[in-house]
């Protein structure tokens, strides 16, 4: 088993080099590359994140693993080659797509994430499970933000690999994401290593917000301290880098995170209508229950020292409030 995980290894290492070759020198690579300038990604970041391309062919990958004598059928159980289905014999996962290498905490490629140039699906096509790639445990790019995540004790988790490109080159070096899978215990046990602050910084869509949602306890029950980024009109962390820039990115997106809480707040308030007393009601019942789960008591009062002047509700009713509902829940 150790025998066939280091030539995975190694097939992955040479398949990352020929990928990003082809990329930088092929001829059929050039909408390829012209793609990835037109979201602005130039020649540094391609070669910082080792950028590459898989050409359309069904075979580029396969011959060339073929010619340096790697296994096909153990290339194939590693995600690196797919079975033909209409005869014998192996060809290429990834065709036509943007590679993303995937690296494990000592930074060797143990995966790809290949994206379509084209609409189409899958848009986003990532390696399977491996011997080597386990995506509950796996943060791209953790291997470089490492050592920012722990001089700063923050880490930014972001959705997609587009995010964390565009936040590195807008100066946020310690932002890391999931592939395509949920936040797990897991993966925040891992970062908790390095870090004692979690920004979530997802998509400011629907999707992203109910993600950063489920994400928050996952995190604070690792021991993590977490605020959550809010992004305006749905874009996500590389659009917003686009539109605005680094600076605002850094000032309003990740140092202007608000708490956990005021986020479970902000989320709240867009399930009630608070023109009606009724919706007030109902959304004040819904706040006070969330701050009541806080544990710091002075957290709590100033939580709903602000509720009670926003509604214009006695601070001693909704104290009143709180504390029926946390002996209720004990
Ligand atoms: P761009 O369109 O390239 O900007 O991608 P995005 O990152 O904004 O896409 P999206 O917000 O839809 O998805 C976020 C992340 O989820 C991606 O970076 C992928 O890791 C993953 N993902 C998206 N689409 C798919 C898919 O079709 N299959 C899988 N397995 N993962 C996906
Ligand atoms: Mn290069
Ligand atoms: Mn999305
Ligand atoms: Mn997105
Ligand atoms: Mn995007």
């Amino acid at each position: 088993v150790q025998k066939e995980k280091r030539i995975l290894q190694e097939a992955h290492d040479y398949s990352a080099k020929l990928y990003h070759y082809l990329l930088q020198n092929l001829e059929v690579a050039k909408p390829a590359k012209a793609y990835l300038q037109s979201r602005g990604l130039d020649d540094a970041l391609i070669e910082q994140f080792g950028i590459g391309y898989a050409p359309p062919r069904w075979d580029t990958l396969t011959q060339a693993l073929e010619r340096k004598q790697f296994p096909a059928s153990e290339m194939e159980a590693g995600g690196l080659l797919s079975k033909r289905q209409d005869a014998e014999g192996y060809v290429d996962r990834f065709r036509d797509r943007i590679m993303f290498p995937i690296h494990d905490v000592r930074g060797q490629t143990i995966a790809f994430g290949g994206r379509l140039l084209s609409d189409g699906q899958p848009k986003y096509l990532n390696s399977p499970e491996t011997a080597l790639f386990s995506k509950s445990r796996t943060l791209y790019r953790l291997h470089e933000a490492r050592s920012a995540i722990r001089k700063s004790g923050q880490v930014v988790l972001l959705e997609g690999y587009m995010d964390v490109i565009k936040a590195w080159s807008a100066g946020v070096r310690n932002g890391v994401a999931t592939m395509g899978t949920a936040l797990t215990a897991e993966h925040a046990a891992v970062l908790r290593r390095f870090a004692e602050e979690a920004v979530i910084c997802y998509d400011g869509d629907d999707a992203g917000q109910a993600a950063a949602r489920k994400s928050i306890p996952l995190l604070e029950e690792a021991g993590f301290r977490v605020r959550v980024s809010l992004l305006p009109n749905r874009m996500d962390p590389d659009e917003y880098v686009t539109s605005y820039g680094a600076e605002a990115f850094v000032r309003e997106i990740i140092e202007g995170a608000v708490s956990a809480v005021k986020f479970q707040l902000i989320y709240l308030r867009k399930s009630h209508i608070l023109l009606e007393e009724d919706g007030r009601i109902r959304y004040l019942r819904d706040a006070v229950r969330i701050v009541a789960v806080r544990n710091s008591p002075m957290e709590r009062e100033l939580l709903l020292k602000e509720l009670a002047q926003e509604f214009g509700v006695a601070l001693d009713t909704l104290k009143q409030e709180c504390l029926e509902y946390r002996q209720r829940e004990k």
